[in-house]
C-alpha cells in the first residue's frame, strides 16, 4: 500500500481569481434579447430538439429553446467559442457547445480554439486551464462559484510541505486543481493519461495529487511507488460496491462502467474503468443492451441522445458545481462579458508549464 501523505491540508475552499474589468474597446455590454417562445424560434431550434426529443420533454423545450437560440446568435456576434465538459446538462452539451469533451480533450482543444472569447461551461479549474493556455484571450465562466471538491482539497502551501518531506520526488497533479497548486507541480495529468504521465518521469517514486482514489487506481497499474493525498471527488465517492452489485443481481447482463475517481470497491465491480471520454467511446463501440455509467448523471443523458438503442440505468449523482452552469447564466455571461478569469501573471507563468508538459507528451 502506498504511503498516504498526512500533512495538514487546508480544506478552505478556493475560488478562482475573477474580475470584471473595463471592457476592451469594441466590446460593450448588450441588452437582453426577447426570450419569448415563438414559431420562428421553434423552427430555428427544431434540428437541435430532434436530437434531444427523447431526453427533454416537449413541455420543457419552450423554456429552453429561446435561450439556446439567443446564445447561438450572440456567440457569433461576440466571436466566442463555448467549451463544455461531458457533465454539462444536455441543453448545454447538445444545444450551445462548440466543443465538448473530457478534461484532457478540453485542455487540448483550448489550445486550438478560435475566437476572441472562450466561454467555459464546466468548473473553475477548467476555465483556469483554458486561461493558462490562452493568456491573451478573454476566458469567461458563467458562475465563478462552480468549484470542485478535489481542487479545494489542497493548496500550493501543502505541496511545498510535501516537497520538503520528499525532496527530489517529482509531483504529478491532476488537472482538477487550482493554478496556485499547478504552479508547484512538475506535470499535470487527467484521468485519461495518468498512468502514462506517471511513467513518463522515469522516477521510482512520484507524489500524486490530490485524488486518492484515482491514485490508488493508477497504483494498481504501475510499479512506480505513488505518494498519495486524501482528496476525493464528492460525486464519485458516493457510489458503493453493494449498490452496483444490486444492479448486477437484478440483471446479470448489465454492463457497469466506472470513472477512476470512484472508490476501489466500486471499481472492483466495474467491467470497464476510464475517463469520461473513454467511457463514452466504450458505450459507442460496445453498444451494450444495458449499461450503468458510474459517474456524474448528466453524462448518461448526453450519450443516450446519441445512442438511443442503449438502455441507461442511472444512479443519479449530480455534481453541484457543474450544475451551477445554466442557460440563463451562459446568456448573461455573453451579454455582460462576466465573469472573466484573471490569473496573477507570476502564478500563471509557473502554472502553465505542467499543463503544457502534459499536452506535449506524445502519448
Ligand atoms: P474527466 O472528464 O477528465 O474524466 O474528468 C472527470 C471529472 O470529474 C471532471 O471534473
Ligand atoms: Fe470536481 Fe467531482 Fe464535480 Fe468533477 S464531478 S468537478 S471532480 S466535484
Amino acid at each position: 500500500m502506498s504511503p498516504t501523505a498526512s500533512l495538514s491540508a487546508s480544506q478552505a475552499s478556493q475560488t478562482p481569481q475573477l474580475a470584471t474589468r473595463a471592457l476592451p474597446a469594441g466590446l460593450a455590454r448588450l441588452p437582453k434579447p426577447d426570450l419569448t417562445w415563438s414559431p420562428a424560434i421553434e423552427r430555428a431550434t427544431a434540428p437541435i430538439y430532434e436530437r434531444l426529443k427523447d431526453i427533454i420533454p416537449p413541455v420543457e423545450w419552450p423554456f429552453m429553446a429561446p435561450y439556446i437560440h439567443a446564445i447561438n446568435r450572440l456567440k457569433k456576434e461576440r466571436n466566442a467559442v463555448i467549451l463544455a465538459h461531458n457533465y454539462q446538462t444536455p441543453d448545454i452539451f447538445h444545444g450551445v457547445a462548440d466543443v465538448v469533451g473530457d478534461s484532457l480533450q478540453l485542455a487540448r482543444l483550448a489550445t486550438k480554439a478560435e475566437g476572441d472569447i472562450i466561454l467555459q461551461c464546466g468548473v473553475h479549474f477548467m476555465a483556469e486551464t483554458s486561461k493558462l493556455l490562452n493568456p491573451d484571450r478573454m476566458v469567461l465562466i458563467p458562475d465563478s462559484q462552480a468549484g470542485c471538491s478535489l481542487a479545494s482539497s489542497i493548496t500550493g502551501a501543502d505541496i511545498r510541505l510535501l516537497k520538503q518531506r520528499y525532496p527530489g520526488v517529482p509531483v504529478v497533479t491532476y488537472v482538477n486543481s487550482t493554478a496556485d497548486v499547478k504552479a508547484e507541480t512538475d506535470i499535470c495529468c487527467t484521468s485519461s493519461n495518468a498512468v502514462q504521465v506517471v511513467e513518463s518521469l522515469g522516477s521510482d517514486r512520484v507524489i500524486f495529487l490530490p485524488d486518492e482514489y484515482l491514485g490508488q487506481y493508477v497504483q494498481s497499474l504501475t510499479k512506480v511507488k505513488l505518494i498519495l493525498w486524501k482528496g476525493h471527488c464528492e460525486v464519485h465517492e458516493r457510489f458503493t460496491g453493494p449498490e452496483l452489485r444490486a444492479y448486477r443481481d437484478a440483471d446479470p447482463s448489465v454492463q457497469i462502467i466506472a470513472h477512476p475517481e470512484c472508490p476501489p470497491d466500486v471499481l472492483a465491480e466495474a467491467d470497464f474503468t476510464g475517463s469520461t471520454a473513454h467511457m463514452i467511446d466504450w458505450v459507442k463501440s460496445h453498444k451494450p443492451a444495458k449499461v450503468v455509467m458510474v459517474t456524474e448523471c448528466s453524462m448518461a443523458s448526453n450519450v443516450a441522445a446519441e445512442v438511443p438503442e442503449v438502455d441507461f440505468i442511472k444512479p443519479c449523482n449530480l455534481c453541484p458545481h457543474m450544475k451551477r452552469i445554466t442557460l440563463p447564466k451562459i446568456l448573461d455571461s455573453l451579454l455582460n462579458l462576466t465573469e472573466e478569469v484573471v490569473i496573477d501573471e507570476a502564478i500563471a507563468a509557473r502554472a502553465r508549464l505542467p499543463i503544457e508538459r502534459m499536452i506535449n507528451l506524445k502519448i
